[in-house]
């Protein structure tokens, strides 16, 4: 035999020599849960280890992070239900839990990215990302709330903006929007090729978000296809996204890997929480090697070609020295 590839696998240092992928915390961004009041932290019963936090605990521990060198973080509000309506006014309410966090956020922590969540659901009296009119969710006008909610982030001092609410034409509309009044430098990062996917319950467990009827399908994309997620990352390119996201990252590896060979725009991958949730739970019941799987999950994901990783775990690699 010629080739014996078993050769580059016969030591620690040459396995190292000739791996092709890493992860960094330079590639990690770390989704947070926030909720109202002070001194409040609680832990979302599906997601063992991840909290929602006052803004209080909030800073403290972007603060833990920063120290370890995670220093992006994608915030999430956890809404009370009697602040939430049809048009989701509280998400552009200048008082409001949400603006208040990015500010103080980026008050204490001016060198930290705080990405921002555009979507009505948080907010929603009907649960869904978009307005509701005789049970259908209207596209057009509920660009006008996201354009809202956007610049309010962009106001409060938002590094990047991420939409996941899969209306069309949404990318382009929030550039738009956030050009004409002065923010040309806030960033957008699409959530492009968004599933319809069962892995988002226990994200609205934490927020406490979910639909109050119906799914989610007429504007979340179907998991079978593919060819459709070029459709929306084309769009999304055009329209002057900054970021293409693939969700969720692990049943999709194949939809990240399509994306990367499409496109010269940075793709990034959210790890959801229900990814999260099987991990944590298989490793409780003592199944699997808890710095092993996890480890392997994030490289596969940078494997199939995502720069940036959304990720729960993302605070635990680094304070475990795990990667
Ligand atoms: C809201 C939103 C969702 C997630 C991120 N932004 C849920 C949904 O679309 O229902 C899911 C994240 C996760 O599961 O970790 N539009």
């Amino acid at each position: 035999m010629l080739q014996r590839p078993r050769r580059n696998r016969k030591s620690e240092v040459i396995r190292q020599m000739v791996q092709e992928t890493y992860v960094s915390a330079a590639n990690l961004i770390f989704p947070l849960f926030i909720v109202d009041g002070e001194n409040q932290k609680s832990e979302v019963s599906s997601m063992p280890g991840i909290f929602r936090y006052s803004v209080d605990h909030l800073l403290r521990e972007v603060e833990s992070c920063m120290n370890l060198g995670l220093k992006s973080f994608d915030l999430f509000p956890n809404i009370d239900e009697s602040l939430k309506d049809k048009m989701a006014t509280e998400s552009y309410r200048e008082e409001s839990l949400y603006l208040r966090a990015i500010r103080e956020v980026k008050k204490e922590f001016p060198e930290a990215c705080v990405i921002t969540d555009v979507a009505m659901d948080p907010y929603s009296s009907d649960g869904h990302d978009g307005i509701v009119e005789n049970g259908e969710i209207l596209n057009d006008a509920t660009l006008e709330v996201l354009g809202q909610m956007a610049l309010a982030h962009a106001r409060a001092g938002a590094d990047i903006i991420a939409p996941s609410d899969m209306m069309d034409g949404r990318v382009g509309y929030i550039r738009q929007v956030l050009d004409q009044h002065g923010y040309s430098g806030v960033s957008i990062m699409s959530y492009s090729a968004k599933y319809a996917s069962a892995f988002y319950g226990p994200f609205r467990d934490a927020l406490n978000s979910a639909p109050k009827f119906g799914d989610k399908k007429t504007y979340q994309m179907n998991p079978a296809n593919q060819r459709e997620a070029l459709i929306e990352a084309d769009l999304d390119e055009q329209e002057g996204a900054d970021f293409l996201m693939v969700k969720p990252a692990l049943p999709y590896l194949d939809v990240i890997k399509l994306l990367k060979d499409n496109t010269e725009l940075p793709i990034a991958a959210y790890n959801v929480s229900g990814e999260y949730a099987m991990i944590k739970a298989a490793i409780q019941k003592g199944w699997l090697n808890e710095q092993r799987v996890i480890t392997e999950v994030l490289t596969s994901i940078r494997r199939a070609g995502a720069t940036a990783i959304l990720t729960y775990h993302a605070k635990e690699v680094l304070q475990n020295k795990w990667l």
